[in-house]
């Protein structure tokens, strides 16, 4: 089986549980950082106006002139493509008298202030103002839209509020651009699962919820099944401020024969649904190994975990996705990426599952906006056909998830209630909950200022 040597180099360069040096991190969290108004402030200052977030997909925006806001507490920012192809970003205020340009999503071929009609190009210019006889003298050149810096990575697009900031691939690094090209996020699709939705919790409730896989014991036992939580098997790498962790995929019950284990991945469509697309394939692999009085035997080295691996390469393979540059691990493991400050997503082979949380804007530290987002690699053809619009969630409860996500959809505004007793000062992490502790390790670093 094709295992590319660059991958399985990093992977094993990353370090198992028992390597890691629990000294480098505070494993005790105040509890006033989710609920303070004033430490809220603070990270708005000192973290979220100045660093690169995920504001959309670059398929959001395909055409010349469609635009999409993006809020950041009281903050309003428009993103929209140029007529040269090229997505800006602006600050969403008139330059006259600070009117707010526009709201939501649309397509425009220049920005008109509804107060008194100034209007802008999709790249900025001030264009034309109405009745100049009543303006006066101005200088055009002066009083274009204040611009912030946009980029894009694996077909997201990135805002930062800063207009000094230093380039998204510098604040990336290149192991994180490195590592994920191979799965071809740019070319994912949301389908099925595309939903935002107000949470009462504070956005870091949810990026630890989705940095550890110790509450798989309390809140989803079904994974137990098939996620190993042994701390000698699970890896960790940590890139700048971002970072992965690692824990492998496999019908997990001790002493397994070849029947139960096939059995067990039978049964993972109802937890991973993308699974049942493999299915046909890995039942030609395991009926290759029957003998004739149908007795299932694996020779040395192959189980059902490695037949999966198997087949989900032959399937997106056959679907047209060079899978190539991807190793056998990556066929079968979610692979648990988070890149500073609020982008969490779970990627294997073919698909991926993003979830952020932001504040919320109105700038209550007890509350937070979070958007859940399947991708799923297809064939070009089919993209638009597939896509699953964003739903936005009015009524809290109304939406249904999947069952995992549902379990911590209920889970963290139970948590948050807990953090608001004043009595408790600080929570104690596990140490398989160590990614929490660098998350707010690069919290208070961004804290602190520039060194
Ligand atoms: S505030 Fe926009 S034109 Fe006056
Ligand atoms: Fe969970």
């Amino acid at each position: 089986m094709t295992t590319p040597e660059t991958l399985s180099c990093w992977l094993s360069n990353t370090k198992l549980f028992p390597e890691l040096d629990f000294d480098r991190f505070n494993m005790r969290i105040a509890t006033d950082r989710y609920t303070s108004a004033a430490f809220q402030q603070h990270e708005r200052d000192a973290i979220w106006t100045r660093v690169w977030q995920v504001v959309g997909r670059v398929d959001e925006l395909p055409e010349t002139g469609d635009w999409k806001e993006y809020r950041l507490f009281d903050q309003s920012y428009v993103i929209v493509r140029g007529a040269d192809g090229v997505l800006r970003g602006f600050v969403n205020s008139c330059r006259h008298r600070g009117n707010k340009l526009c709201e939501g999503k649309g397509q425009a071929r220049k920005f008109t202030c509804p107060y008194h009609l100034w209007s802008y190009g999709l790249d900025g210019r001030l264009l034309s103002v109405a009745r100049p006889d009543l303006v006066g003298p101005l200088d055009k050149a002066e009083h274009g839209l204040l611009q912030v810096p946009v980029d894009s990575f694996a077909g997201f697009i990135f805002l930062n509020p800063d207009p000094d900031a230093a380039p998204l691939a510098d604040c990336l690094g290149p192991e994180v651009v490195e590592l994920l090209a191979p799965y071809r996020l740019d070319e994912m699709t949301p389908v099925g699962l595309n939903v935002r939705e107000s949470l009462d919790c504070n956005w870091k409730v949810v990026i630890d919820a989705f940095s550890e896989g110790y509450h798989i014991v309390g809140v989803h036992p079904e994974l137990l099944k098939v996620i190993v939580l042994e701390a000698g098997k699970n890896r960790f790498g940590f890139f700048g401020d971002h970072g992965v962790a690692c824990a492998p995929f496999e019908v997990n019950v001790a002493g397994f024969g070849p029947e139960q284990q096939v059995e067990g991945i039978r049964e993972l469509p109802v937890t991973f649904p993308s699974v049942a697309e493999v299915l046909p394939r890995f039942e030609q692999l395991v009926a290759a190994h029957r003998s004739a009085d149908g007795a299932l035997q694996f020779p040395d080295g192959v189980t059902a975990r490695t037949l999966l691996q198997q087949a989900t390469r032959d399937t997106l393979t056959a679907k047209g996705l060079d899978v190539s540059a991807l190793s056998d691990d990556q066929m079968s493991d979610n692979q648990g990426w988070f890149l500073f400050p609020n982008f969490f997503m779970t990627i294997r082979a073919g698909e991926a599952t993003v979830i952020m949380s932001t504040p919320h804007p109105d700038g209550d530290p007890n509350r937070c906006v979070w958007q859940v987002t399947s991708y799923i690699w297809l064939p070009e053809a089919l993209r638009s056909q597939l896509r699953a619009p964003l739903v936005e969630v009015e009524q809290p409860g109304s939406f249904p998830y999947f069952l995992a996500l549902q379990q911590d959809y209920e889970q963290m505004p139970r948590q948050q209630k807990g953090l608001r007793n004043q009595a408790l000062t600080h929570l104690s992490l596990a140490r398989e909950e160590v990614c929490i502790a660098r998350f707010h390790g690069v919290v208070d670093r961004y804290l602190a200022g520039p060194a």
